[in-house]
């Protein structure tokens, strides 16, 4: 049933919803419909989703001030178009100070990863400490993850593609370390150092070919040099502070960072060589493709054609999770901080705490757009 919603995640819109609140704005193109008419092709997000924004040339917010990057404060109405999603916008402006009053906090609003960070952090650290056998590689995996641990669980993993969003790198990392250790236990001839050594390089230099979260764009030097060659430089680096580092063992890391893209077109300066730099090339291809596939049937389900796959995709519905087996329960667990976020936001305010009583919804309309 059509509802008003105020702060309310992006996940939880439907059809017919009047909302309003605030979210990141993550693009915003000027386009001209048929009859020459300008109109606002946007996307907005927060920490649980993203969707389609679109600001028709008779809004007033087709001309107020907000950019890409900035946290906006947003009304409007949320419409089924062609079987996904999008938001019609009213009134659109940029987030202030003052909005904090009304429920603005960054920290809801940028995009991030559904797993808890620390938990991913702890299966790093478990298999670089457990599952790496050789001392030099040990250290090797060790001294990487203490120099740039800080910034890996902040990163992203992409601009756009795949895992693009806080901490999407790390759990990029975590899930292929982990498939690279399933598929080492199949291909029994296969270096599990290597593969898991390889794991944690291969998109290190994405540290510094992407800026943080929220912007998350290209750095000149990603632009001008790119994330393969910027990692097999941090590889070498750190093999350098190993004195008597293995050549060899250099070597192949080398070739699996240079390789991992797969083919020249893609950026690689080599194509994989080795059957550890083919195994690294799959796992990161297949954890990429599964993770966009992902994101895609999250924001709508059916026959569709994917951008990034360059092709049409059919993605069924995801099952609720009563109808999957043990594991979806997972599913359930992320979604419950917003169920009692929700929960939060149905209850009445109390009374008499002043300031920190939440405002009414009239209130909150006049607030946030100077009042109508
Ligand atoms: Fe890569
Ligand atoms: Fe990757």
């Amino acid at each position: 049933m059509p509802k008003t919603l105020r702060n309310a995640p992006i996940r939880d819109w439907e059809a017919g919803d009047n909302v309003q609140g605030f979210a990141l704005l993550t693009k915003k193109e000027q386009r001209q419909d048929r009859n020459g008419k300008s109109f606002l092709d946007m996307e907005l997000a927060d920490s649980t989703g993203s969707m389609v924004a679109k600001v028709w040339s008779d809004s007033p917010a087709l001309n107020a001030a907000y950019e890409t990057h900035q946290f906006v404060a947003f009304r409007g109405s949320v419409k089924n178009y062609r079987d996904q999603l999008q938001l019609n916008i009213d009134e659109c402006r940029q987030a202030s100070e003052a909005d904090r009053h009304y429920g603005f906090d960054e920290s809801k609003l940028i995009p991030s990863t559904r797993e808890d960070i620390d938990d991913l952090w702890r299966r790093l650290e478990r298999i670089y400490s457990e599952d790496v056998e050789r001392p030099v590689m040990r250290r090797l995996a060790a001294e990487t993850i203490a120099i740039h641990g800080k910034a890996l669980r902040e990163h992203p993993a992409a601009k756009a593609m795949h895992h693009a969003y806080r901490g999407g790198l790390l759990e990029h990392v975590v899930s292929m370390a982990e498939l690279g250790r399933l598929v080492c236990s199949h291909y029994r001839e296969l270096d599990r150092d290597l593969v898991l050594v390889g794991v944690l390089f291969h998109d290190l230099g994405k540290l510094k070919e992407l800026g943080a979260m929220p912007a998350n764009d290209y750095t000149l030097e990603g632009r001008l040099i790119g994330h393969v060659v910027m990692g097999r430089d941090l590889l070498i680096e750190r093999c350098a502070a190993i004195p008597g580092f293995p050549e060899d063992l250099r070597i192949l890391l080398e070739h699996m960072v240079l390789s991992h893209q797969g083919k020249k077109e893609f950026a690689s300066p080599v194509e994989p060589m080795t059957p550890e730099a083919l195994a690294l090339h799959f796992i990161d291809d297949l954890d990429s493709k599964i993770n966009q596939l992902r994101n895609s049937r999250e924001a709508a389900t059916g026959m569709q054609f994917h951008r990034g796959l360059g092709r049409y995709v059919y993605l069924p519905p995801i099952p609720l999770p009563e109808e999957m087996p043990a594991a979806a329960g997972i599913e359930a667990i992320a979604a419950e901080p917003h169920a009692l976020e929700m929960a939060e936001m149905e209850m009445p305010p109390e009374e008499g705490v002043g300031d920190a009583t939440p405002p009414e919804p009239a209130e909150i309309q006049a607030g946030l757009f100077g009042g109508e």
